[in-house]
């Protein structure tokens, strides 16, 4: 189903295999800057690193939002920071609270995540206009313990559980894409340094000791000192030497949560 609101379509449907799938169809096929898919549910919800999306029915939002921002290759894959702050926003325009941000794109509320970002992007040798990128983002609203698999226990949340808030989908979302579509224009007309400046005083993992896994394996200790200028983060590891991490898998350093047997005893 397509609706248009205020300019920007919207493709509404009650299940799909993933909003970013369909996007990126729906964006080589030529769909306009701030096109977007909606789904009350996915059946191979996509996460980053080859993860998947847990898209629990009508408990989550999960769209796609297609971007195509004047930015050259170099600063297309800052476009991700900038979607993360825009969800942090609107999360605390509808939660009241203060959303923070985990290098590169979770968001986090009172230390768990609730949200994420997959951003996928046309080749970069496409010419001005036809690059684009797809933003993909899954947020908890009303999702309860129960619906996380055990393995995200004392990681995962959602907006209901940290606030006690219903929200609704269909406002969140317009919520998200006003800031997103904001935050780009800010980026193209000023830089990235504005955008940049408000992430980091989100930044979750600032100071703290973290591992990050390469793609090959192999596991960097360190203190984070959070993004450099290019949106990369920079790692100290224990002999004081600075490292940039590209992309990858970040997490607090020796942070095992493990499920209480049964917390009515
Ligand atoms: C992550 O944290 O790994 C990113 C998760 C992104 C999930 C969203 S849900 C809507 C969109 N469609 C997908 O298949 N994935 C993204």
């Amino acid at each position: 189903m397509l609706f248009l609101f205020a300019m920007y379509p919207i493709h509404f449907f009650e299940s799909i295999p993933s909003t970013n799938t369909l996007a990126k169809k729906l964006a080589e096929n030529g769909a306009l800057h701030g096109t977007a898919v909606i789904a009350t549910s996915q059946t191979e919800g996509r996460g980053r690193l080859g993860k998947s999306w847990h898209s629990v029915a009508g408990k989550g939002l999960y769209c796609s939002i297609i971007v195509r921002p004047k930015l050259t290759p170099q600063d297309f894959p800052k476009i991700t920071l900038a979607a993360g702050l825009g969800v942090a926003q609107a999360v605390d325009r509808i939660a009241g609270g203060f959303s923070q941000l985990k290098w590169p794109n979770d968001i986090f509320l009172n230390g768990k995540k609730c949200g994420g970002i997959l951003t996928e992007s046309s080749a970069m040798n496409e010419p001005d206009g036809r690059r684009f990128a797809v933003i993909g983002i899954g947020l908890n609203l009303s999702s309860s313990l129960e619906d996380f698999p055990e393995e995200l226990y004392g990681k995962a949340t959602s907006i209901f559980l940290e606030t006690g808030i219903f929200s609704d989908a269909s406002q969140v979302f317009l919520a998200i894409r006003n800031e997103i579509l904001q935050l780009l224009d800010v980026f193209c007309n000023d830089g990235f340094q504005p955008v940049l400046t408000a992430w980091k005083r989100r930044d979750f993992l600032l100071g703290k000791e973290t591992e990050c896994v390469g793609f090959d394996g192999k596991i960097l200790v360190g203190v984070s000192l959070g993004p450099d200028d290019e949106g990369q983060l920079h790692v100290k590891d224990l002999k004081g030497e600075i490292h940039t991490v590209l992309s990858g898998d970040i997490r607090l350093a020796g942070k095992v949560i493990k499920k209480p047997v049964d917390a009515s005893l």
